[in-house]
This record gives structure tokens, C-alpha cells and sequence, in this order.
């Protein structure tokens, strides 16, 4: 049996990727795996208010509660090791995980976003920004993307990606409801796929195993 996850969600803002991650674990449709805690930047994160209604321990933890940026990331290390995480799912976390995260939990953070990467990622490609990227660009699909996390934004490898059309009436409003549903998807899916051992690594990529 593959280890099992203890999963430390961070998020910054209304938190339906952590709801449907949540739910696929309530549901029985992800086995092997519990959301162990949940950290945030902002204090008024809906995904603390919903960890909390459903009594997963969560914490507001942000830069401005330190004097220094490394005091900063052991708050967040020591949170990790006090509910023995040992998968990490960014979930709309607004902020850059500090490089000794990253390299603590290589191939084990993952984080979701709402474009087929690597088009229309990197820094500043963040919420409306990427669907009005996306239409401007008059593409005729988009999509959602699970990926590796490592030191560069939107950068690490590919685990799974889900395309949409997009309409000629599509606006960026419309087309991140799309996504977002597709989000929901996708991002419990691959996190049972990682609990089930299905998800392993060659020469820097990622494989889903049948
Ligand atoms: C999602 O669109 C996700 O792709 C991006 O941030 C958004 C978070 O939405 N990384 P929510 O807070 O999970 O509703």
C-alpha cells in the first residue's frame, strides 16, 4: 500500500479547490489521504472558515507576523512537521513558497492552475489575469493544469491536464467558470492518483502509471 497522505493545503482565497479536494476525500473517491491542515496568507481566507466548520486545524500565517523571512518559512515548517505533512497542494496560495519548502517536499507540492501551462503562466498569471490573457489572445482552447511545484513560478512538470473549448462568445468570466469546473476535477483526481502510488517520476517528468 503506498504511504499515506497527510495533506497540508495552503490558500489565500475562497477555497473551492479545497472544498472539492475535501469532498473526494468525505465521498470515499480518494481513499488514501486526509486534508491534515490547512495554512493561509489572509486571515479571511474562505478555505481557514471551511477547514475550520469541518474541524481540520488552520492557520493564518503571514510574513507580517515575523521579523524575518526565515523566521517566516520555520513557522510554516514547524506547522508541517506538528501535523506530519507529507504532501502539500497549493490551492490558489497567493504567495511563493520559500525555496527550503520547495526542496523539502520535491515531487511531493503540487499546485493547480487555470491554463494549459506553459502557455499563459509565470509570474503575475493569476486569476482573471490568465482568462483575460486567454481571450485576448483569441486562443480556441484553455484548460487546467496540475503540476509539480519547484523553485520557478508555474515551472515544474506536468502531472495532468484537462482542455476546454472556447467559444467565440466566451469572456474571461465566462471562461473561468468553465475552467474552474474543470479545476475541480482535475485537482482531486491527481491527488488520488498520488495516493494510490500512481504517480512516479522519470528524468524530470511525471508518469501516470495505468
Ligand atoms: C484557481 O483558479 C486556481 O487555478 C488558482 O487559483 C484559483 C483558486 O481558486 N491557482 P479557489 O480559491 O480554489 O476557489
Amino acid at each position: 500500500m503506498p504511504e499515506f497522505l497527510n495533506i497540508g493545503v495552503f490558500a489565500s482565497g475562497r477555497g473551492s479547490n479545497f472544498r472539492a479536494i475535501l469532498e473526494s476525500i468525505k465521498s470515499g473517491k480518494i481513499r488514501n489521504a486526509r486534508i491534515s491542515v490547512v495554512i493561509s496568507n489572509n486571515s479571511l481566507a474562505g478555505a481557514l472558515q471551511n477547514a475550520r466548520d469541518n474541524s481540520i486545524p488552520a492557520f493564518h500565517i503571514s510574513r507580517m507576523q515575523f521579523n524575518s523571512e526565515d523566521d517566516y518559512t520555520n513557522a510554516i515548517l514547524n506547522r508541517l512537521e506538528e501535523y506530519k505533512v507529507n504532501f502539500i497542494a497549493l490551492a490558489g496560495y497567493m504567495k511563493k513558497i520559500d525555496n527550503r519548502i520547495v526542496r523539502k517536499f520535491k515531487n511531493r507540492m503540487i499546485n493547480i492552475h487555470p491554463a494549459l501551462l506553459p502557455k499563459f503562466g509565470g509570474e503575475g498569471m493569476y486569476g482573471m489575469h490568465v482568462h483575460e490573457a486567454v481571450i485576448a489572445a483569441h486562443e480556441t482552447e484553455s484548460g487546467a493544469t496540475v503540476h509539480l511545484v519547484d523553485e520557478e513560478y508555474d515551472h515544474g512538470s506536468v502531472i495532468l491536464q484537462k482542455k476546454i473549448d472556447v467559444a467565440p462568445e466566451d469572456t474571461a468570466e465566462s471562461l473561468a467558470k468553465k475552467v474552474l469546473t474543470v479545476e475541480h476535477q482535475i485537482y482531486p483526481e491527481v491527488i488520488r492518483l498520488f495516493s494510490e502510488g500512481k504517480v512516479v517520476f522519470k528524468n524530470g517528468k511525471t508518469e501516470i502509471l495505468k
